[in-house]
């Protein structure tokens, strides 16, 4: 098993920081500021933010993941059919690589390569994943693969198959989700030398009722709340802000114009919000927009994947069409 890191740590301080820590500080200033505060989803992600996405993945009104399980749960057998072993399984996003190790058994893939922002929270899964299945090579990488992105020599080149579940792709808009996509076809490419044989799995959720949408962004516990309240916090530590949770309020709904959730804190009250070097005043009501996440119909995804180079699709639903797992070949 390697560990391979392709990150420098990310702890933030003042604007007269290095560079790079200036660029995140000035991007994170400048969606606060705009006329239509925004502020990025990568901000969800801290210590308690990561228990808390892994608590909504566990609620009753957030299908998704549940169904994406039972979707695989049901039609591995014949997945692994249409797929193949043997492959390099290149998990973006892998997290606690859960959800790839259930394809080993029946995939029985050659290497496999999970990605995540956070290499040490890999670590630990794949040390443990290694002592499970150590016929399989594991090569953990820590890389953002949100902007541009290429995989180190230590990633086969045969027959990779990006694994991306879990509707992470709802979250780029529909140019991004292009342009990631693209990035893929480009990477099953392998070595080069035109002859592609790789593909992509793919979790991909549904437009269905918006009540049943709703609900799952703005669950009764309250913990999508808290989840989105958090990045306040997270915020606040990283440009030196004094957000005041209590004086936001998470809201979550369907826009049905634009087949997305829209996620966004609104302020409770008029209020003023500080931070070293600038302020922005908002007016009760007014919003920061922290997260999309866009629902497809089965054809619009696969013609999205087309566009990107991807053909040959075979998909996998639950009997109520909530959730799809789309296999794609790279052509
Ligand atoms: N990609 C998943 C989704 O859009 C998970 C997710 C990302 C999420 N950000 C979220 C879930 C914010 C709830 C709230 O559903």
């Amino acid at each position: 098993m390697s560990v391979l890191s392709l990150e420098e740590n990310t702890s933030l301080r003042p604007p007269d920081a290095e560079p790079r820590l200036r660029k995140v500080w000035q991007e994170l200033e400048e969606g606060l500021l705009s006329v239509s505060a925004h502020a990025s989803p990568k901000y969800f992600y801290d210590a308690v933010g990561s228990v808390l996405f892994e608590a909504i993945c566990e609620l009753p009104e957030y299908y998704p993941t549940r169904t994406e399980a039972e979707i695989f749960t049901r039609h591995l057998s014949e997945m692994a059919h249409v797929i193949g072993t043997g492959a390099t399984l290149i998990d973006m996003g892998a997290g606690n690589c859960a959800k790839a190790a259930r394809l080993f058994p029946q995939l029985h893939p050659e290497q496999y390569v999970p990605i995540d922002i956070s290499v040490d929270h890999l670590h630990e899964s794949v040390t443990r994943l290694q002592q499970r299945f150590p016929h399989i090579e594991m090569t953990a990488l820590g890389m953002d693969f949100s902007t541009q992105w290429h995989l180190p020599d230590e990633v086969r080149s045969e027959k990779r198959l990006f694994f991306y579940p879990g509707s992470s792709i709802g979250n780029f808009d529909q140019e991004h989700a292009l342009g990631f996509l693209r990035q893929l076809r480009a990477a099953c490419e392998g070595d080069g030398d035109g002859n592609a044989d790789g593909g992509i799995l793919i979790g991909v959720d549904l437009i269905k009722d918006s009540a049943l949408l709703d609900a799952a962004y703005d669950d009764a516990l309250g913990v999508t709340a808290a989840f989105n309240l958090n990045m306040l916090r997270h915020i606040n530590r990283v440009l030196g802000s004094d957000f005041d949770v209590r004086q936001w309020q998470h809201l979550a709904f369907f826009n049905t114009k634009l087949a997305r959730i829209e996620m966004h804190l609104q302020a409770r009250s008029d209020l003023t919000v500080h931070w070293p070097g600038a302020e922005r005043r908002f007016a009760k009501g007014e919003r920061i927009h922290t997260e999309n996440s866009y629902k497809y119909t089965v054809p619009r995804f696969l013609h999205l994947l087309e566009q990107a180079g991807f053909g040959r699709t075979r998909y996998w639903s639950d009997p109520s069409n909530w959730f799809a797992v789309i296999y794609a070949q790279a052509i």
